[in-house]
This record gives C-alpha cells, sequence and structure tokens, in this order.
C-alpha cells in the first residue's frame, strides 16, 4: 500500500492578479472526489489524494495557497470512509512574525479548524466546492462566511475546512461529522506545509448551529478517537445537544433544514431511508418529489423552497408518527445526542442565545452540567438578546478572542484555565463585520 504524501504539494501559490476564473466543478461530476482502490488499509487521518484547489478561494480569502486534500475517515457506523478538506495557507503566517513587529505569536504556528454549517444533504454543497462563491449567497447587508475564512488567514494562522458531512453527505450524522474533523486534522498536521511546524503548532476548532455539531462531536470523541491529538480549545455557537428537538419543530426559522436532516442522518442506513421515503405522502401539494428535491438544495436553496411550510405535512402520519418508529429511533440514538460520546478534553467557549429559537437553551445547559460534573474547562456564555440568527453574528467577535487567546497563547492570562463559568450576557453586535477590524 502506497499513498503519495509528499510529492503533491509544490510551491503552488493559486493568487495570480486580477480576477481568478473558477475551475472547481460539482464533486458529484469531479472524479477526484472518490477514494483510490484499497483505501481501507490506510491509517485514520492519512492523506490519500491532495490537490491546489481548482476554484479562485485563494483570491476570495486573500490566501497564499488552498489545497484540497482527500484523507481517509470513519463514517458514522465505524466503517472506513473518506472525507475532503479545504487546507489554506496564509500569506503571513504567524510563526514567521517576530514578535518585535508588535504580532502577539510565540514563534509556533496556530491552525483554525473552521467547521460551516452547510446543513445539506447534497455533496455539491461542500465547503470545498462552494467556498469560493460563499456558497452561492452574496447578498447585500449580509456577512459572506468566506469573510470568516480570510479573517483567520488575515491573523496569519492556518485554515482547515473540512466536508465533515462525508461522501454521502449525512447531514445531521454526529459521528461521521467528528471522525471526518479530527482526521481532517491529523491529514492536514502531517501535509508538507505544516508537518515540520506540527509538534509546535496549537489548533482550534470553531463552529455554530450546525458547524457545532460537527466541532462538539470532535471534541467528544478526540480522547477515544484520535487520542494524540491536543487542542488548544475550541469554540462552539448555537449549539444544537438534541439535534431532534429541531426536528421536531414543523415550522419554525430552520425548519427547513428538517427534510436533508432526514435524509442526511438515513443517509448511511439503507433500511432507515427505505422506511423514511416510505411515510412520504405519494399526492397532494406535500408529497415525495417534494421532499426528496431536497437531495439537491444547497442550505439557502432549501430554505427558498421550504420556507415557513408545515414539515409534517410531507408524512402520511406525521412527524409524530414517523419518529414513534424504532427505525428511525435507534438511527437517531447513534447520531443526534450529544454528551454521551467522551467528554471534550480542551478549553471551550461556549455561547447561545438564551431565547434561540432553533433549540431551547435547556438542553445546551444540561450538556455543560454534565461535562462540568467531570471536569471540563468551560466558558460558557448565555446572551440574553437575540435568537438563533442574531447570536451567529453576536458571537463572532467572542469567538474570535477566545481563539486568538488559545491559539496564541495568551489563554492562561486571559481566562479560567479549570472548571466551569457560566456568564449571562448582554451582546448586541450593530456594526456589521469586517475583516481586519
Ligand atoms: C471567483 O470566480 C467567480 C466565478 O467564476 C467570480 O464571480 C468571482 O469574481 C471570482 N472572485 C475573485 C476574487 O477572483
Ligand atoms: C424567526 O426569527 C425572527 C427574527 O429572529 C423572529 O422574530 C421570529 O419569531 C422567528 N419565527 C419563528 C417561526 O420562530
Ligand atoms: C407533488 O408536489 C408538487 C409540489 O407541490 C406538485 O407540483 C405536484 O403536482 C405534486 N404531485 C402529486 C402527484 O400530487
Ligand atoms: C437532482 O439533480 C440531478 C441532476 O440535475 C437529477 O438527475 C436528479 O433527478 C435530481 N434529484 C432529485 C431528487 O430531484
Ligand atoms: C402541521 O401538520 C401536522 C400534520 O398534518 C398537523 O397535525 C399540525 O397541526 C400542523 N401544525 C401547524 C402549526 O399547523
Ligand atoms: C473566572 O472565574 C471566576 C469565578 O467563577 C469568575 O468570577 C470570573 O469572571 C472568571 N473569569 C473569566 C475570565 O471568565
Ligand atoms: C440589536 O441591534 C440591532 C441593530 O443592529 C437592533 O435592531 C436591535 O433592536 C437590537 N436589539 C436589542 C435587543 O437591543
Amino acid at each position: 500500500m502506497h499513498f503519495q504524501t509528499t510529492v503533491l504539494l509544490p510551491l503552488w501559490t493559486g493568487g495570480c492578479m486580477g480576477l481568478a476564473s473558477n475551475k472547481a466543478i460539482p464533486p458529484s461530476q469531479d472524479p477526484w472526489y472518490t477514494a483510490p482502490p484499497d483505501f481501507e488499509s490506510a491509517a485514520p487521518g492519512t492523506i490519500l489524494r491532495i490537490r491546489p484547489d481548482p476554484s479562485n478561494v485563494t483570491a476570495v480569502v486573500d490566501a497564499a495557497a488552498a489545497y484540497n486534500i482527500l484523507f481517509r475517515s470513519t463514517d458514522t457506523r465505524y466503517r472506513p470512509s473518506w472525507a475532503v478538506t479545504t487546507f489554506l495557507v496564509p500569506k503571513n503566517p504567524l510563526e514567521t512574525r517576530k514578535v518585535s513587529d508588535g504580532a502577539a505569536g510565540d514563534g509556533k504556528a496556530a491552525l483554525l479548524s473552521y467547521q460551516f454549517p452547510y446543513n445539506s444533504a447534497t455533496v455539491d454543497a461542500s465547503p470545498s466546492y462552494l467556498l469560493s462563491t460563499n456558497f452561492g449567497v452574496n447578498l447585500p447587508g449580509l456577512t459572506p462566511q468566506s469573510a470568516y475564512i480570510a479573517e483567520t488567514l488575515s491573523r496569519g494562522w492556518y485554515a482547515n475546512v473540512p466536508d465533515f458531512e462525508g461522501p454521502l453527505a449525512s447531514f445531521g450524522a454526529g459521528p461521521q461529522a467528528g471522525h471526518a474533523v479530527l482526521d481532517s486534522i491529523r491529514a492536514v498536521l502531517s501535509s508538507d506545509t505544516l508537518h515540520t511546524k506540527s509538534r509546535d503548532a496549537r489548533y482550534a476548532m470553531w463552529g455554530y448551529s450546525g458547524g457545532s455539531i460537527a466541532s462538539t462531536f470532535a471534541a467528544e470523541l478526540q480522547a477515544s478517537y484520535a487520542p494524540e491529538l491536543d487542542f488548544a480549545g475550541a469554540a462552539v455557537g448555537g449549539i444544537v445537544p438534541d439535534l431532534t428537538e429541531v426536528f421536531s419543530k414543523p415550522i419554525s426559522n430552520v425548519s427547513a433544514v428538517i427534510p436533508a436532516g432526514l435524509l442526511g442522518v438515513t443517509a448511511q442506513y439503507p433500511e432507515a431511508r427505505k422506511f423514511l421515503v416510505s411515510q412520504l405522502k405519494t399526492s397532494g401539494p406535500y408529497n415525495a418529489t417534494g421532499f426528496l428535491r431536497t437531495l439537491n438544495f444547497t442550505a439557502p436553496q432549501a430554505l427558498e423552497y421550504y420556507g415557513l411550510s408545515n414539515i409534517s405535512e410531507y408524512f402520511v402520519n406525521g412527524l409524530d408518527g414517523l419518529y414513534k418508529a424504532p427505525e428511525l429511533a435507534r438511527v437517531f440514538g447513534n447520531n443526534e445526542y450529544e454528551g454521551y460520546l467522551g467528554i471534550p478534553q480542551m478549553p471551550l467557549f461556549v455561547y447561545k442565545a438564551i431565547h434561540d429559537d432553533s433549540n431551547g437553551i435547556a438542553t445546551s445547559d444540561d450538556l455543560i452540567s454534565h461535562y462540568c460534573k467531570v471536569g471540563a474547562n468551560i466558558l460558557y456564555h448565555r446572551n440574553t438578546i437575540g435568537g438563533h440568527a442574531a447570536e451567529f453574528d453576536n458571537g463572532v467577535p467572542r469567538a474570535f478572542e477566545f481563539l486568538s487567546a488559545v491559539l496564541e497563547g495568551s489563554y492562561a492570562q486571559k481566562y479560567n484555565t479549570t472548571g466551569c463559568t457560566w456568564v449571562d450576557v448582554t451582546v448586541n453586535v450593530t456594526a456589521p463585520f469586517t475583516v481586519g477590524s
């Protein structure tokens, strides 16, 4: 068994002057997105393929270089699998900045793994494909999500952006996401760009909402699945400790994700998928055809299509009837609940709106208490202002503050390094996020 891990990281710089063209093709049509033969025998985190990112993402986020890396991973049923990540190199890396220049660094490299809430059941919504077009959404007044990667790079940190739902777009499959995040970080740390530095690199995770699910499962699974990894910290916002709570509200601001969640979590369970589809109505305005269209939707497309329609209407016995079936209960049990697979060993910054309208604060309080009973180190902010969408923006400055501290070595000076601190905060960020502010 031989994988090429060394020859494929040339001194390639993606950014050329002016507008670069975007040569990416959808993963479902791109033969690069397939596992090489015998990939199963490689260790999880092994790099199986690597290429310069074919899109113009380097121009979009002002990176020195960007690579797509396909690596060995483990699926949600703990079978050998693979996934893809995008690894971005800053133009002015932290470790090369002189302390005398006023930079915060102490010569150590910093890597941030950012988990995008892509919340989709199609592999063509994967960040490796959509990051360069900001997930196809460029609305005035809305912070482009790629701005968070641009900010990461402008701070001199390397960025890792995993397609954690894997090749089957298993949105809502917790262990799948956790494994893929951890293996993407293993892969990136072993790449030629980072491996000589990785002994000294600090690395952390960040994710909001769907991205928090992937990050939290990774944090829980780290001790058992990737015990050699030593995270500096993780920031998770808009947490969703029990995704079935979201699935249970047929009409809400986030109910448009339910079809993708149900199809995503059953993507690796053919029997449960068959059962799910058998429960869809075959006629009337809410029928199987409309529901299954989500297999081709990005999250914004799903929102546009389903809006505030009653998702329960798609099922012969409604969502309640569907969830009573043991076929789904078992799948949910293995995939949707945080707090059961391990205790995060790294410092956590957790932030959530008390009036989060996607899932209530109660399960978040429970999860944090559960972790705190057994020695976790957590700063937990409960924001009195805003709902799920508002807290996404309201949390960004506090998340970057925490991530800077853990990635640049000042955590012990600025935060409590043991135990849990619960704080009700009142934060309303009124200025839009801009890179470098
Ligand atoms: C990247 O490519 C897209 C689509 O081809 C184009 O619209 C955009 O302007 C390009 N962006 C940059 C910064 O080059
Ligand atoms: C949707 O979000 C808005 C603004 O955040 C909020 O006012 C509204 O109550 C929410 N709607 C539902 C159905 O939860
Ligand atoms: C299924 O739903 C779609 C969208 O509402 C509708 O256009 C179509 O006619 C429906 N099909 C049947 C067989 O009722
Ligand atoms: C998704 O799109 C592909 C290609 O356009 C099409 O062949 C397929 O039927 C679509 N699937 C659904 C469920 O709409
Ligand atoms: C949503 O649809 C279900 C199933 O038809 C129905 O029982 C329920 O009352 C509906 N909810 C609302 C708020 O209309
Ligand atoms: C550290 O913990 C103490 C006691 O719980 C608390 O008062 C203080 O605000 C915490 N400091 C930080 C930076 O969270
Ligand atoms: C938060 O700020 C926004 C403007 O950015 C404002 O519309 C909103 O009323 C503020 N919310 C509260 C509760 O102060």
